[in-house]
This record gives structure tokens, sequence and C-alpha cells, in this order.
């Protein structure tokens, strides 16, 4: 599907953002390991976690959709050997996450993915997996990959890594090993798998940038899903951007391992408001109000990297139209997702007018410039470029394409919907 993006109006009203990938992959996966029944509410209808609903289903778990919000995992007689090799699709934490729980259990099972998945480095789960007891048949560390399932034991591992595809790994691992696991890393990744293992009643302790995990079955209890502010990302750098904006992104999870894009876009004197803060299912929620704002330019560096990087591609864009040079370090893994995330920006936003340099791990960016646009998108396959386009696409002069639209349903099926309904075109 390819699109055309139009110069934007003001962007105003009140909207209410889809529920967190990241959060119901969990939910999914954490509840396939009760024995029991799991109520999700709100749970995320992209495809990634469409790919992991469909795993658990195959690993003997029976799924009942009560109406548009609500699902229950009845997990009674789960995990069982799956007939068929596993289809993760598109998605990364489908993969890393799942190797985790597979490699301990006493069948074994085979992961498969789309192009781009089947590129995406392996590695930093297997290795560490293998050192608990865990054996796969791979090739060069990608999928296809076999997984022969092992008794685990424990370990401690310091992850060279700051990834919760990674950590949440091994303390999934570690869940079902012998003995203790400690899991550190270099910065604190998000937090959700040690929320929710503390929400399901594990045996999890968090130290700094440690967490000890030891064997433990997860307690069935139900789970709401807050709202991505991975996805409300995109309408926030939307509202600070179009000039006069002023909208609500309501029910939007703001825990502060992922809320770094918040801190960021205020730093850049960015008009941002969080309202009603609250607590759901152990995540913390705002719902939050974003006016259009003289940006200026920032540095993006260190601790604060793990905590937005998916957001990095939309804040590159916020930080076109700030006033002076924004730099963006430390994001070196960008070139390791769904496509090279460094590159694949410096290339479109340029394309648009845009004054962006890429490094080895992350950009130089002069604000202040026009956008032209008056050109062609690619979005490489990847939902977050995509949408990001379309964000810088509402203040280009000219209307701009964008091939291959429809890889925004891996994450939010409801974007086209929820722009339309800010905006104000009549
Ligand atoms: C995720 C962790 C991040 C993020 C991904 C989702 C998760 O990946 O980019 O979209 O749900 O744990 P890394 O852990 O590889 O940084």
């Amino acid at each position: 599907m390819n699109i055309t993006v139009n110069k934007s109006l003001p962007l105003k009203g009140s909207i209410e953002i889809p529920a967190d990938k990241s959060i119901t992959h969990r939910a999914f996966m954490f509840a396939s390991l009760t024995k029991g029944k799991v109520k999700v509410t709100n749970y995320s209808k992209g495809a990634d976690c469409l790919s992991t609903l469909k795993i658990i289903e195959q690993l003997g778990c029976k799924i009942e959709i009560l109406n548009d919000k609500e699902l229950i995992i009845d997990a009674t007689n789960a995990l069982k050997e799956p007939s068929s090799p596993l289809d993760c699709g598109n998605s990364g934490t489908t993969t890393r996450l799942m190797m985790g729980i597979l490699a301990s259990q006493n069948f074994d099972s085979e992961l498969f993915g789309d192009a781009s998945l089947s590129k995406r480095p392996m590695k930093r789960v297997i290795a560490p997996l293998e050192e608990m007891g865990a054996n796969f048949n791979h090739n060069d560390f990608k999928l296809p990959l076999k997984i022969n399932g092992s008794e685990l034991n424990g370990i401690e591992y310091n992850s060279p890594l700051a990834s919760a595809q990674v950590k949440s790994c091994i303390l999934l691992a570690g869940l079902n090993a012998k003995g203790t696991t400690k899991f550190t890393e270099p910065y604190k990744s998000r937090n959700h798998t040690e929320l929710m293992f503390e929400y399901m009643g594990a045996d999890i302790k968090v130290e700094n940038n440690s967490v000890i995990v030891n064997k433990s079955q997860l307690k069935p209890c139900d789970i709401t899903v807050c709202g991505d502010i991975s996805s409300a990302a995109f309408f926030m750098v939307a509202a600070l951007i179009v000039p006069d904006s002023d909208i609500i992104i309501k029910n939007v999870g703001i825990n502060e391992t992922r809320a770094g894009i918040i801190e960021v876009l205020k730093a850049m004197n960015g008009n941002i408001k969080l309202l009603n803060e609250r607590i759901i299912s152990g995540e913390k929620v705002a719902d939050i109000q974003v006016k259009y704002s003289q940006l200026k330019a920032t540095t993006i560096e260190g601790a604060i990297i793990p905590t937005l990087i998916d957001e990095i591609p939309v804040i590159a864009v916020a930080a076109t139209q700030a006033n002076g040079t924004t730099i963006i370090k430390n994001a070196q893994d960008l070139r390791n997702k769904e496509a090279d995330r460094i590159t694949a920006v410096k290339v479109e936003l340029q394309k648009l007018g845009a004054d962006i340099e890429e490094t080895a791990d992350g950009f130089i960016i002069n604000g202040k410039k026009d956008l032209i646009g008056n050109t062609t998108i690619e979005c490489y396959h990847d939902h977050r470029i995509a949408m990001s386009a379309y964000v810088a696409g509402l203040i280009c002069k000219k209307p701009i394409e964008i091939n291959e639209f429809q890889w925004v349903d891996i994450s939010f099926p409801e974007f086209l919907d929820l722009m339309k309904a800010i905006s104000t075109y009549k």
C-alpha cells in the first residue's frame, strides 16, 4: 500500500493509544507458563504480538477471544511439543524471548521468521543460553534454528549490551533453570519482564542493573496492558512540529525505563504535560498533553539510549526542526533492528531536505531546516521508519509518497485512523 502525506493543518483533539507491544508479548508468553487461565485486557493487535499468540497456541494454550479488548489464555495443558515449526514473523522480541522459554523444555522445537528477521543477530541470546546448557542447531547464529530442549543451569551473566530482549530471554530461561540466574547489564533496559515477574509471583530480585531470578512458577493473574509509548511517540513529535497543534494522548505507559523520549523532548523545549498519572498492572500510566513548540537541539547519549531506542527515528524528525545541532550517540544497535535504522533515517530524511549525517553509532542533525518533500520514501519493511516518514511528511512543503506503508501493521495497525482523528481537515 502506497500512501500520500500532505502538509498538515494543526492537530487537535484527543486519542487513546493502543496497547503496548513489549508488554503484550510478555503477557501472552508469561500466561503460557502459568498452568492456569489468564485474562489479558487491551492487548496489541499488531502482527508481531499476533505471531506470539499463534506460537503459544501451537504450544498447547487455548485462546478464547471474549471481545475487541479481552482474551483468555488457558495454559492448563501447556507447554507441549508443537507439531510444526513456529513462525516468529518479523518479531525479534518473539524470537529472543521464546528462545529463553523453549531452551529448557523437555521437547524440541524450531523457530523461523521472515526475510528481515532471518538476517538479525541471535548470538546475543544463543551464547548465554549455551552457557546455561542449552542446545541449538543454527546457521551462523541466525534463523531458522532448532532448539533441542535441555535441562538448564543458572548462570551469572554480564551482558555487553543493554538489551531487554537479551535480559528477558535469560530471565525466562532462569525461571526454569537449576539454581540462581543473575543477569547484569551496562545500563538499565526496559524492565517490563521484571515488573510482570513480580506481579505474577516469581522469585525475583532487582539490584541496580542486575536482576536475580530463582526457579519458580508464575501464577495465573489477569493483566491489563497500558498504551504503547513507542506508538504515542509519533503523535508527540507530530504535535510538537505541526504549528498550532494541541493534543491529548490517553493511556500511555510512562515507565521510566521506556519513557526517555519524554525527558528528551522536554529538554528540547517541548510543551509536554503528564496528566492523571496512575498504575495499571504494575506499570505507570498517564495521559499526555502535547502542544506545538519551538524546539531546541540536544545531545542524546549513554544511559538514556536504551530507554528510547525505538523512538530515535522519530526523535531525529523532531531534531530537523530544532534550533541548533542535535547529536545522537551510542545507538549502534539501531543498525540491528528491523532495518539498519541509522542509514535508513539518514537517507530518507535527506531526501526530504533535512541536514542530517550518520555516524557509526548515531546522527548529527542541523535543525531549523525546511523540509521540501516532493519525493517518494522507502520504509525498508520497517514499521517505525514508515511512521517516522509520515510524521516528517506532515510538515513538508510538498506532498510525499511512502511506499509499502502497510508495514505499520507490525506494531500499529490503528495508526492512520488515529492520525485522521486528530487531523483538522474537513
Ligand atoms: C524490546 C526491546 C528492544 C526494542 C524492541 C522491543 C522488548 O530491543 O528495540 O522493539 O520488548 O524487549 P533490544 O532489547 O534488542 O534493545
